[in-house]
């Protein structure tokens, strides 16, 4: 099979595409043959040798999101040879998704919701199961909270837009002018262009803050939160919040891979719930030319690896 393996970490130019053999199945995995691939920040900070690059196994093979169709299966799985699934593989981890074939536990994967393209379902699994992880299942956002998106345009912003307006929140986002139009029609009440405004001045009463920029915007972010609130800094934390502000909670989460989050991911998708933007599909072979863009931090909403 081809898979794209990382020479050393550093550089796009240590991608290589090679040949190797299709992994062997462990107890409890499927052999997936891959239709898409999804790119997430982790992936370009993990070839750069940080985030999950110590997790990494030689031949060092990056990504963690993948949609295809299932070639193998035990029989006692839970799926059957021909089944199309998407998911994020051992997230933290050692997912091995650059590849045309991918070994992955069952409990990572679900059936792909028929209505959405491969495309879709590769987009979808980390920045979904990140806002579900975040500010559905610990936050327990409700109708009328006030919810504050950091990077609304991105990956996981974008998604978690339309995952709190679900619940019936009042949605602000923050994003450059560029993207007010999109965000406005994920349905944000409130678009706020951070190259203007200050939002630490003009935002008050937050219940939640979800927050994909970090630093500073993390800090400043404890201001606007009301009492008993919740913000969740996605980025690595440079600082313990909690030292600064204690009577609202910041824990700093890591998505992680679970079976029954990603049954919730599979039916907001297929409920319509959410949809995912999808800004370019690459090939295998353009591979350096998509960690450039992801590494931009430019995107809006995902980037895909599509295999013929
Ligand atoms: N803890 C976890 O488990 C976890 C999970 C997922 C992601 N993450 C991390 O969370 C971060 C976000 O992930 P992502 O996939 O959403 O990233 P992404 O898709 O690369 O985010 C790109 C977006 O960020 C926006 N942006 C950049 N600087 C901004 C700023 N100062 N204020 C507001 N928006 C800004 C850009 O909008 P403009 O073009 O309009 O500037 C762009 O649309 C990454 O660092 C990622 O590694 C952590």
């Amino acid at each position: 099979m081809k898979a794209i393996t990382l020479k050393a970490f550093g550089d796009i130019d240590q991608f290589e595409l090679i040949e190797t053999a299709v992994p062997e199945l462990a107890s409890g995995e499927v052999l997936v043959k891959v239709k898409a691939i999804g790119l997430n920040p982790v992936d370009y900070k993990t070839r750069q040798g940080k985030a999950m690059a110590k997790k990494l196994k030689q031949p060092y093979i990056l990504g963690w999101d993948i949609s295809g169709v299932v070639e193998k299966a035990p029989t006692e799985s839970k799926f059957k040879v021909g089944d199309e699934v998407f998911g994020m593989v051992n997230f933290p981890g050692c997912g091995n998704a650059y590849a045309e074939y991918v070994a992955a536990p069952e409990s990572h994967l679900a059936l792909k919701p028929q209505n959405i393209s491969f495309e879709e379902a590769a987009a979808a699994p980390l920045a979904a199961l990140t806002v579900y992880q975040t500010i559905v299942k610990y936050a327990k956002i409700k109708e009328g909270d006030r919810v504050l998106i950091h990077a609304g345009a991105g990956g996981v912003g974008h998604i978690a837009i339309q995952i709190a307006k679900s619940f019936g929140a009042y949605v602000l986002a923050t994003a450059s002018a560029k993207n007010k139009a999109f965000l406005e029609q994920l349905g944000t009440d409130e678009f706020i262009d951070y190259t203007a405004v200050n939002f630490e001045t003009e935002v008050k009463d937050i219940d939640v803050v979800l927050d994909g920029v970090g630093g500073d915007v993390a800090e400043k972010s404890l201001k606007v939160l009301k009492k008993g609130g919740f913000l969740h800094s996605i980025p690595s934390p440079a600082k313990d919040l909690s030292a600064i502000r204690n009577d609202v909670e910041s824990p700093w989460i890591l998505v992680e891979s679970n079976e029954e989050d990603m049954e919730e991911v599979a039916k907001y998708l297929a409920e319509g719930t959410v949809k995912v933007h999808i800004q370019q599909v690459y090939n295998l072979e353009q591979m350096g030319e998509a960690h450039k863009q992801l590494e931009s931090r430019r995107t809006r909403g995902k980037l895909v690896v599509a295999i013929d």
